[in-house]
């Protein structure tokens, strides 16, 4: 007999059981659902809707039946539907009717929005954690890399030269962002959804912020129908995962590149490359190629839950169950990937010499030249076309600016003079860029300090919100 099947004459179709059961993936919230119950029923006793004495034994019947779960112990099946079902069910196994008890004033649609909510908010935590890692070993190869010199890309052309400790500060800057974007979102997440009922309310003189507190949320959701049919916060999750793998694959990009032996910048760690079962001398960067392989699944599972609430009236509509596997597997995909970049980066060999050599011999100290001259007076636009035609020179003669003698740059401009020499070396390019935000040496310390105190910042937001997401008894 079902727990609904009252109004029923017959079985359900066995493949309706097997199409509409959730329970193959919602028992990853089994711990959130009896968390959820026992601060639920917890408030029922205390409103005086049911007897302490009844509601001590469904606890000590939820806390049994929490364990036989986590030790897979407790048979958990198709024919009861999802895991609010199955809890329900074992729970009336462990302790008899009484248990019939535990769903006053509640419905699958307001326990389940809390399930996710539960265990969106623990995962948010989690992730932040990971991506403080990360920035600390972008942080720790930027620190080591202040006078590694390598050349900047547009187009992927050469550009102009940037230190190393610059470029590794751009992604800590992108993923700040990140961690400000999922620390923010935590707030939306952290409200309660339970004592909305299936849509409108419930009849019993229930505290809704009595639960809410015991479950450590900030408050409640304001509108019961709102409460259980939006899955906003899902969407705002998914949104702010798909910018983190979206920069974690520009990285793994660059990694990629920066491993083969045409650009031969940086040799990734063993412990984080694979072979080729074929050829012997293979050593291939899999973990980086993967992650930015699994963007495409991340950006699938945004579109798919858009996709899916776009159309749907209110209040819960079934459509809604398809809010969970996607969301699992992008915390998952995020976990995986941040948890192998924080290491993969720190032990990232940085080939300074190559980086070096990059630019030594291309023309990325053009636009200093053009400067120089713009510094006595020429205007920029002719500047730019006397650097073109010296450009022009170099590369028939197969030479580089600094190869050039004095008399070969006077032909170009009397302008020049011995002192473009020391202009034109790499590390003064990088020195005189100067400003906010720019690759001399001294701008670059300035944003490892800020980006210190960032840092800080995370990591005080994730020691007061560990205990807030941590409710388990
Ligand atoms: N398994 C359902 C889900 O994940 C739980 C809510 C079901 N509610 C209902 N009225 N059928 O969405």
């Amino acid at each position: 007999m079902k727990l609904w099947g009252g109004r029923f004459t017959k079985p359900t179709n066995e493949l309706v059981d097997e199409y509409t059961a959730s329970i193959s993936f919602d028992q990853k919230l089994a711990q959130y659902d009896i968390q959820g119950s026992l601060a639920h029923v917890d408030m029922l006793a205390k409103c005086d809707i049911i007897s302490k004495e009844d509601a001590a034994e469904i606890s000590k019947g939820l806390q049994t039946v929490a364990q036989k779960i986590k030790a897979g112990e407790a048979e958990l099946t198709e024919a009861n539907e999802d895991i609010h079902m199955n809890v329900e069910k074992l729970l009336i196994d462990e302790v008899g009717a009484v248990g019939g008890k535990l769903h006053t004033g509640r419905s699958r649609n307001d326990q389940v929005a809390l399930d996710m909510r539960l265990y969106l908010r623990e995962s948010l935590v989690t992730i932040v954690e990971l991506l403080t890692a990360l920035q600390e070993s972008l942080m720790k190869q930027a620190k080591a890399n202040l006078d590694t010199v390598l050349p900047g890309y547009t187009h992927l052309q050469r550009a102009q030269p940037v230190l190393f400790a610059h470029h590794m500060m751009a992604y800590v800057s992108m993923f700040s962002r990140d961690a400000e974007r999922l620390t923010d979102s935590f707030k939306r997440v952290n409200r309660s959804p339970l004592g909305a009922g299936a849509l409108a309310g419930t009849t019993f003189p229930i505290d809704r912020m009595m639960v809410a507190d015991s479950l450590n949320f900030d408050g409640v959701v304001e509108n019961s129908l709102d409460a259980v049919s939006d899955r906003d916060f899902v969407v705002e999750f998914l949104s702010n995962a798909s910018l983190v793998i979206m920069h974690l694959s520009r990285l793994s990009e660059e990694l990629v590149q920066w491993s083969s032996a045409e650009f031969n910048f940086v040799e990734l760690d063993d412990a984080f490359c694979t072979g080729s079962s074929m050829m012997p001398q293979k050593k291939n960067p899999d973990v980086a190629e993967l992650v930015r392989g699994k963007s495409g699944r991340v950006y699938g599972h945004l579109i798919g839950m858009l996709t899916t609430l776009k159309g749907l009236p209110l209040a819960y509509n079934k459509d809604m169950q398809e809010d969970k596997e996607g969301m699992f597997d992008t915390v998952e995909t995020l976990k995986g990937a941040l948890g192998l970049f924080a290491p993969m980066i720190a032990t990232m060999d940085v080939k300074k010499d190559n980086m070096y050599e990059a630019v030594a011999k291309d023309f990325s100290n053009a636009t200093d030249l053009a400067d120089y001259l713009v510094g006595k007076d020429l205007p920029f636009r002719e500047a730019h076309a006397v650097v073109g035609q010296v450009v022009l020179h170099c590369i028939n003669e197969n030479k580089y600016l600094l190869n050039l003698t004095l008399e070969e740059f006077k032909g170009f401009s009397d302008l020049i003079d011995e002192d473009i020499y020391a202009v034109l070396d790499p590390k003064a390019v990088v020195n005189a860029r100067n400003v906010i935000g720019g690759t001399a040496k001294n701008r670059v310390e300035d944003q490892i300090t800020h980006s210190e105190t960032i840092l800080e910042k995370e990591k005080a937001w994730i020691e007061a919100h560990v205990e807030i997401v941590n409710v388990f008894k």
